[in-house]
């Protein structure tokens, strides 16, 4: 039984609420000063105002004194890659001599790179790599991510990364939620053959995915030179008949219609989103999809931020999300994910932690059962070494997290 009270907090940050939020509701944190927690058989059973009494025995529960710091809801990180095999430092400092991403994808490194490193690895060496992973992502407050496919590109590798998360789901106590990937880029065996390829994946993956039930939701990449509008339609079509949710990669690098097609298909979450339109923008608030936006990529690639203020302003959902991959976002740093999220995005300090939180849930459809500080929901918490949420984009760069819990256990602690 993971008992726990997390008493007198100077902020008890809830975010609550059981649905995505969009626009000013973003900005509403429901913050209770001075407050306590209680989680009950992992589930958060009590959320207390001072003064108000715990009702519970406390001998059975363990009691941890929040005076000073800061309770919030786990993070939830919507959009990460992080089961692969090899690097691609040499293409990083290509980039810095000035190459682009597209450039060095179009001469056969990129996702393709990255897939012949993840064809060669066994399932062993993926699950340790992706146990490490998940471990730096646990000392910076995340509890809860999704992870993608997408770095097999064949039958055999795809469905390889798909069971490395779901046993690393079972062993690892951040929680794993798959999404199938395998239109992430166009293989060598497949060039000149996209629409083929495409048959493939929606012919023999999706199938074997959903009857293995290896993923919740199916993802393209959806950019010119790799996937068309019109493939990345059909793709998805075919996906939602399998009853998997939809996901895009969109507008990342050319303003493509991607934004619009996800908001004609309802789409869970349009993701990058770097070029979209002021249309697209406007046609995914109206059709409720979560615009996810990766501010770590845009850094790492050097490329001009999403629009991440104008999206609020224009009454969209709006998440975060660290893209963590080894080619474009070599990184899962929430502290910088955060300061550049506020800094550079025009996103408010409240806005940012509802967007990694409570709308990153939405993002993966998950938001009656996490991202928020509300009775009923899953015991995921992160406490910090500060007394106030400001501090996350304020203190710049810096992990101040200090405790994590998840399912009302303490899975890290820096005391
Ligand atoms: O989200 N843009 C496409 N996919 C990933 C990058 C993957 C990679 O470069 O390995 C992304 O940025
Ligand atoms: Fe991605």
């Amino acid at each position: 039984m993971n008992n726990l009270i997390i008493k007198n907090a100077a902020q008890v940050v809830t975010c609550s609420g059981f649905t995505g939020k969009r626009g000013k509701e973003m900005g509403d944190l429901h913050v209770i000063e001075n407050g306590t927690v209680i989680v009950t058989g992992s589930i958060i059973s009590h959320v207390l105002r001072p003064g108000e009494e715990i009702p519970v025995s406390e001998p059975d529960y363990t009691v941890i004194d929040a005076t000073g710091k800061a309770l919030l809801p786990g993070f939830v990180d919507p959009h990460t890659h992080f089961v692969f095999g090899g690097y691609r430092e040499e293409e990083f400092s290509w980039r810095m001599r000035g190459d682009s991403y597209m450039d060095i994808m179009n001469r056969g490194g990129g996702i393709v790179n990255t897939a012949r490193a993840t064809r060669e690895a066994t399932e062993e060496e993926l699950m340790d790599s992706g146990r490490q992973r998940l471990d730096a992502m646990i000392r910076l407050g995340i509890t809860t991510m999704e992870g993608k496919s997408g770095y097999g590109l064949d039958r055999e590798t795809e469905l390889k990364q798909l069971r490395v998360m779901r046993r690393l789901n079972g062993t690892h106590p951040v929680d794993i939620i798959p999404t199938f990937m395998g239109a992430h880029a166009v293989p060598e065996e497949w060039k000149g053959k996209e629409d083929e390829f495409i048959d493939f994946n929606i012919c023999e993956m999706f199938p074997l995915v959903a009857r293995e039930q290896l993923a919740e939701a199916v993802d393209i990449f959806c950019e010119k030179g790799v996937f068309s509008v019109e493939q990345s339609r059909r793709y998805l079509m075919a996906a939602r008949e399998r009853g998997f949710l939809l996901k895009m990669h969109a507008d990342e690098i050319v303003p493509l219609g991607g934004a619009e097609l996800a908001a004609e298909l309802h789409c869970v979450s349009a993701d990058h989103l770097l070029q979209a339109s002021d249309e697209g923008i406007q046609a995914m608030a109206e059709a409720g999809v979560v615009a996810t936006l990766l501010p770590l990529t845009a850094f790492s690639l050097r490329e001009k931020y999403a629009r991440g203020r104008e999206m609020i302003d224009a009454d969209c959902m709006v998440a975060l999300a660290t893209d963590l991959n080894p080619g474009s976002s070599f990184t899962a740093s929430v502290p910088l994910l955060f300061a550049i999220a506020c800094i550079y995005m025009q996103l408010s300090p409240e806005e940012a932690l509802t967007a990694f939180t409570i709308n990153s849930a939405a993002a993966i459809n998950r938001a009656d059962r996490i991202g928020s500080i509300d009775v009923g929901k899953q015991g995921d918490l992160v406490l910090l070494q500060f007394p106030s949420y400001k501090f996350l984009p304020y203190h710049v760069g810096m992990n101040i997290v200090e405790t994590v819990i998840k399912r009302g256990k303490i899975i890290f602690s820096m005391c």
